[in-house]
């Protein structure tokens, strides 16, 4: 196994897949609210991935994985499984979509398809005094992952990208999860490389035009540590502290990057 660099027929394929993942988190978006459990949201976005985009939800049996996108609410870091319980006000909550797809493809699992990975962070409820802090964890999260992305060209080093990551969350008091890291992506899930949101400048891959990768910074308002719930899934802060993350995915250019995931709510620039 190496870093697949992708054909312009791949590219093609990849900006459709991005294309419908960022869509799965417009179109989720105004359903956030009080009173809606995940298992609804869940419901909502598999509907929307299989009869709308006749395209597959990724995460759906993937190693197990028994339901069709990731929730993920206040402590809980990443791979949260939807269940019954309802959105209260002064949540924090991460909704990350994985969409499988291929025009050509004649299986509804589109198992040759190509992916399309992004989360984004919903506060729930209006914010006031006592969500301050979940507001700016939030905030620090999508500059990591905004300033990582201004980086992404080639000839960049991954150490390079994972450090400023980390300066930054740093620089708020926050800190980096490290057991769980961006990827590289295509006719797989998870490719490589390892996307570390921490590092060393001058070390790790070095970026060539023709990859595309995730960035899915993890940053907790507490510490680092993470442990998984007995349901072999849920990844949490050991110390209960909020957890917040965002994710696109990218495709490397000749000088600088295209974000696949991008959706309208965003003001920085696709293509950079
Ligand atoms: N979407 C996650 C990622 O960004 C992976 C989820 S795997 C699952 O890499 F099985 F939990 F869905
Ligand atoms: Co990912
Ligand atoms: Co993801």
């Amino acid at each position: 196994m190496s870093i697949k660099i992708k054909t312009p027929e791949q590219i093609e394929k990849m900006r459709t897949a991005g294309k419908m993942a960022a869509e799965v988190l417009q179109m989720i978006a105004p359903y956030v609210k009080k009173g809606v459990t995940t298992d609804e949201l869940n419901q909502i976005c598999h509907d929307y991935i299989v009869n709308v985009q006749k395209a597959y939800p990724a995460p759906l049996n993937y190693h197990g994985f028994p339901k069709s996108i990731c929730t993920s609410v206040n402590h809980v870091v990443c791979h949260g499984i939807p269940n019954d319980k309802m959105l209260k006000d002064g949540d924090i909550i991460n909704i990350d979509v994985t969409v499988r797809y291929d025009e050509d493809s004649n299986d509804a699992l589109h198992l040759n398809g190509y992916h399309g990975d992004t989360s984004a962070m919903f506060l729930v409820g209006p914010s006031s005094l006592k969500t301050r802090l979940a507001e700016r964890l939030i905030k620090n999260t999508q500059e990591c992952l905004y300033l990582a992305i201004e980086m992404v060209k080639p000839g960049v080093r991954l150490g390079d990208i994972g450090h400023a990551i980390s300066k930054h969350a740093h620089g708020e008091g926050f800190s980096v999860v490290r057991e769980y890291c961006g990827h590289g992506i295509g006719q797989e899930f998870h490719e490589e490389p390892q996307v570390l949101h921490y590092g060393k400048p001058g070390t790790g891959e070095v970026l060539q035009a023709g990859m595309c990768l995730t960035i899915e910074p993890m940053i907790n308002a507490g510490k680092r540590e993470t442990k998984v719930l007995k349901d072999d899934w849920t990844v949490v802060t050991r110390d209960r502290s909020l957890s917040a993350q965002w994710e696109h995915t990218l495709l490397v250019t000749d000088d600088g990057c295209e974000i696949l995931t991008l959706r309208e709510d965003e003001t920085i620039a696709r293509i950079r």
